[in-house]
């Protein structure tokens, strides 16, 4: 059991949730990861991390897109990593996929040029949040850049409020407490109505 239950459900959907994502969320899955990849644009030699990266979905197509550059992927799941490396390796792609909790991530200060997370928020409570945050802009280089491309700009009714614990997404104050500067933000369809906030945020060279 973890902490949260939409880890458990998602959890359960790890052998048909790729499967899920392109019969149900079809265009629009396809049309948001496609986004987060341009906001991404890794040069070759950059470090780029997707956390909460689930069956890497994102990472394996960052991996195969912009191949001058070192992927990884972390995730809580012991499930979803091992079908993330069987993709990787059924795509001949190099992705450093391990397990792991974006509120304690695995890697040194300063260590990635780019750091992602895809629709991996509502998992987290307002605390998690916080520490999640933290934990991206340790990990960030001076001048790198964050993408968070998550559910909001927040739950659209108090049923959604409830089963998130009353917090559904990332909020702009969570970047900024964190000392990461937010350069762009905008809005992309997702599916049954919900949208996802794309945000490109930079851990500023010299701390404000
Ligand atoms: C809805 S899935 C999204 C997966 C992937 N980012 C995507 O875009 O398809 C949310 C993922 O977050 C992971 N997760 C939940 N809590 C986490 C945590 N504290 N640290 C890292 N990953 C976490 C879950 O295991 C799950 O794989």
């Amino acid at each position: 059991m973890y902490r949260h239950r939409f880890t458990d459900f998602t959890d359960a959907l790890t052998p048909v949730y790729d499967r899920l994502f392109g019969a149900f969320i079809g265009k629009a899955h396809e049309a948001f990861r496609g986004r987060v990849l341009e906001l991404a644009a890794p040069k070759n030699g950059e470090r780029v991390l997707d956390a909460g990266c689930g069956t890497g979905l994102t990472a394996l197509r960052i991996a195969q897109r912009y191949p001058g550059c070192a992927m990884y992927g972390v995730d809580i799941s012991p499930k979803m990593i091992p079908a993330a490396r069987k993709s990787a390796e059924g795509g001949g792609l190099a992705v450093a996929f391990r397990v792991g909790s974006i509120t304690a991530l695995p890697y040194p200060d300063a260590f990635f040029n780019v750091v992602i997370t895809s629709i991996l928020f509502h998992h987290l409570d307002l605390e998690e949040k916080r520490r999640a945050v933290g934990e991206v802009a340790r990990v960030l280089a001076p001048g790198g850049r964050y993408i968070s491309a998550e559910f909001g700009p927040r739950a659209a009714n108090a049923l959604q409020r409830r089963l998130a614990k009353g917090d559904y997404t990332l909020y702009p104050s969570h970047l900024e407490e964190a000392g990461l500067i937010i350069m762009r933000h905008e809005i992309q369809p997702f599916a049954l109505g919900k949208k996802v906030s794309c945000r490109v945020a930079v851990k500023p060279s010299i701390p404000g």
